[in-house]
């Protein structure tokens, strides 16, 4: 059997969804697999594999191989997309609810921290509100006019995770007041989204990528991609994730895409061709 669950690229919210504030996420069809094999095969990082077996896999000595179709250096999500596939293959019967809660909990285990709004797109797919702790929640979206850009730097998520909580503790209410500024463009864009008004969701994006550059987690390269994408016509632009480097995302009409991914190149970057909206966790053959 084949489990596959898919990547994910935070659309907007970082950062504020830790602090309970509301994301949004969506569900890529750049898919990681899971089956049961002859050898092991598994990622050179076994901890979410091994925590996954630990959990659902009743003592039982397996050997597993993974698959994924996107390099782990995007940040599009492995660890949460192989946890939830393994899960799954474990426990096919399992309820997407059980998977989720167990996944988190695995999540959290290893990592510490982190508002699991990725364990969740590879559980549920689609594009997703997220509040931590209280919602998950299906928006019906047309074809979102996403382009991706890589800036070549992984960044280190629970690094960056401390950095903002460190700087929450120094200046509590500079990084409260940014994170609920955070949540109002979330909860506008969550109805823009729905309308597919993307010139009005771009605006948000540019909205939100100041305050996250306030919040101190975007770089240079995240900024010199961004500009080139809003400059060659972009609607809006901002990172995605924890920022510091992996991707920025950026809305453009099909008549720019194609400039603005030119754009984006010449700035130095890699354009990633990824369809959001994908299907959540599920059985191949
Ligand atoms: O780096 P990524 O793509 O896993 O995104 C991290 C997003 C944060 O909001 C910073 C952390 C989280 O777990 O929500």
């Amino acid at each position: 059997m084949t489990i596959s669950a898919p990547g994910k690229l935070m659309l907007l919210g970082e950062h504020a969804v830790v602090y309970g504030y509301p994301c949004i996420v969506t569900a890529i069809s750049q898919r990681l697999e899971v089956s049961i094999a002859e050898a092991d095969d598994m990622p050179k990082d076994r901890r979410f594999v091994d925590a996954a077996i630990g959990a659902w896999g009743d003592g039982k000595d397996m050997k597993l191989s993974a698959k994924c179709a996107f390099s782990g250096c995007y940040g599009f999500g492995s660890s949460s997309a192989v946890t939830v596939a393994t899960l799954k293959l474990l426990r096919p019967d399992a309820t997407n609810r059980q998977l989720f809660d167990a996944a988190y909990t695995i999540v959290l285990d290893i990592q510490g921290v982190g508002s699991g709004f990725d364990v969740a797109a590879a559980v549920f797919g689609g594009t997703l509100y997220y509040i931590k702790n209280k919602a998950i929640e299906p928006l019906a979206v047309k074809d979102i006019p996403l382009v991706v850009g890589y800036t070549g730097i992984k960044s280190n998520t629970v690094d960056l995770i401390k950095m903002v909580a460190k700087k929450r503790e120094e200046y509590p209410e500079k990084v409260e007041r940014i994170c609920k500024a955070i949540g109002k463009i979330v909860e506008e864009a969550r109805m823009k989204i729905i309308e597919g008004d993307w010139e009005r969701v771009g605006r948000l994006m540019d909205f939100n990528q100041e305050y996250l550059r306030d919040l101190g987690v975007s770089s240079e390269k995240l900024e010199a991609l961004i500009t080139a994408a809003k400059a060659a016509g972009a609607y809006g632009a901002k990172l995605s994730g924890a920022g510091g480097g992996d991707c920025m995302i950026a809305l453009a009409s099909p008549d720019k895409r194609a400039g603005v991914e030119e754009a984006i190149t010449r700035a130095g970057g890699e354009v990633v061709h990824v369809t959001p909206n994908a299907e959540g966790v599920r059985v191949e053959l």
